[in-house]
């Protein structure tokens, strides 16, 4: 007898018959013969609509029925003659299990916008908009998981709390349980974490690609999916202090099948999207991006573009377009730059291979050209960098002199290099932001809002 709102909808064999709602009132409206309640559980974008007959409640008893309490509601099913209303429930019985003052809720039925509810991020779950993104962010989890089942792909659970900094870029979470000027320090001045609670410094882990590697070289092919952490200070709208990645990492696996392995990856989670949350797709497209549903079926019926870095660099400098930042051969290229060969030059997603090796990671393959690496990033319309990955440096000796060449400290890396010292084989593998995939699959243009709680500088409130 009680139904999920979405059912309610879908299965037309419950029209006419008794059913039992629980939800979230969203607005209430109507007179004094006959009032209307918009439920809503959760389940679906789509309220139902609850009728009132006055005639059968006081009201006394509809005097706590505002938006924001919560509602079980025993009535009949029956199709609807409102407009834009397929079915709703004529009421027979109301109990309300909690109210929500007017005065002090913050949600109220006009539409709040989204910088408001960052500010309520602990109760913007409960409007339409964010029960949208987070039923999307939901399925395309579980596409994530099935695109690599289905494919044979071990998920491997990698550590949070690390000793190396995979990406080498010095953005790292301390974790200690000293406070860091508590510990003590050695004669010549240098922290001593003998004493701290690991025994030496560790850190939220940046990327679990290179404990994912160990993993590739022993079952084949596995992909990690959890949290990350960057102590970036970048306030921009594509950057969080935690965010999720999926990191597949697949051995005998070179830079070519590592780009048609992330193709497919991404319109896989697309296409599922679209097939599985249509109505909260349909629902943000309408109050948010009109083109979005038409990109994201763009995107899925056409072939990505393949370039090297240097052709992009050449397409860019001879663009004639005024970018705030220069570009020349060897600068790391800004989200404009990316945009630009994305969004106005091929206007299509970009996959960009073989980047100069210093702005690149250390564990990168390097060219026979001595200045590039086999590094990809996928470049999406609206997003930029959605992926970054490359085919691994498998030559033990290019690899430690890549390493002792950017003063990686060897002590911390030692079972690195073990995969390169016993059994090595060429692999390849790639990170994908999901926060990056759920802001371009919803349209919405500030990662904040693609992700329950955001950590962002200054923001870890909830
Ligand atoms: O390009 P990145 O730094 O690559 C790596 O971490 C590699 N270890 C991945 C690999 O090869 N296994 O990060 C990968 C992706 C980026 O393309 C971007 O989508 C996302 O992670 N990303 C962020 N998303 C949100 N906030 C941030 N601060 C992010 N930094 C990177
Ligand atoms: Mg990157």
């Amino acid at each position: 007898k009680r139904e999920k709102i979405i059912d309610l909808f879908k299965k037309a064999e419950l029209i006419g018959t008794e059913v039992t709602v629980m939800g979230w009132v969203r607005t209430r409206r109507g007179n004094k013969h006959v009032q209307f309640v918009a439920l809503n559980d959760g389940s679906t974008v789509r309220n139902i609509q609850i009728v009132l007959d006055m005639t059968r409640f006081s009201d006394e008893q509809l005097k706590p029925i505002t938006t924001g309490s919560a509602l079980r509601v025993d009535g009949r099913l029956v199709e609807s003659m409102g407009k834009g209303q397929t079915v709703e429930v004529q009421a027979d019985n109301v109990l309300v299990y909690g109210t929500a003052d007017p005065e002090t809720y913050p949600l109220q039925k006009k539409g709040h916008t989204l910088e408001f509810l960052r500010e309520k991020a602990h109760l913007r779950p409960r409007t339409n908009t964010f029960g949208a993104i987070l039923r999307v962010r939901s399925a395309l989890a579980f596409a994530i998981h099935r695109f690599f089942q289905e494919r044979g792909f071990f998920y491997l659970n990698t550590p949070l709390i690390t000793g190396s900094d995979c990406e080498g870029a010095g953005a790292m979470f301390q974790v200690t349980t000293l406070p860091l000027n508590e510990l003590p320090k050695t004669e010549d001045g240098v922290v001593d974490y003998s004493k701290d609670f690991f025994g030496k410094p560790t850190a939220l882990t940046v990327s679990g690609q290179l404990e994912g590697e160990l993993g590739a070289t022993a079952l084949g092919a596995i992909y990690t999916f959890g949290p990350t952490f960057r102590a970036e200070n970048s306030n921009t709208p594509r950057h969080l202090s935690e965010f999720w990645m999926i990191e597949p990492e697949v051995s005998f696996f070179d830079i070519t099948d590592n780009m048609d392995l992330a193709e497919a990856f991404v319109k896989y989670c697309i296409s599922y999207a679209l097939e599985n949350c249509r109505d909260d797709i349909e629902f943000l497209a309408e109050h948010y991006d009109k083109e979005l549903i038409e990109r994201l079926n763009f995107v899925i019926s056409n072939d990505f573009v393949r370039l090297t870095y240097t052709e992009g660099v050449k397409i860019l400098e001879e663009s004639g377009h005024k970018f705030e930042f220069p570009v020349y051969w060897g600068a790391d290229l800004q989200s404009e730059h990316e945009r630009f060969l994305v969004e106005e030059y091929f206007k299509k997603p970009v996959i960009l291979t073989d980047y100069p090796k210093e702005i690149k990671a250390f564990y990168m393959k390097q060219n026979e050209d001595g200045k590039t690496v086999r590094a990809m990033d996928v470049l999406f319309p609206n997003i930029g960098e959605i992926i970054g990955g490359s085919e691994r440096e498998e030559n033990y000796d290019k690899l430690l002199a890549r390493i002792e060449e950017l003063d990686i400290p060897m002590k911390d890396m030692w079972w690195y290099l073990d995969t390169r010292r016993f059994g090595t084989v060429p692999h390849s593998g790639f990170g994908l932001g999901f926060e990056r995939l759920v802001l371009f699959v919803t349209g919405m243009t500030n990662i904040r809002d693609v992700i329950p709680f955001p950590r962002t500088p200054n923001n870890a409130e909830f």
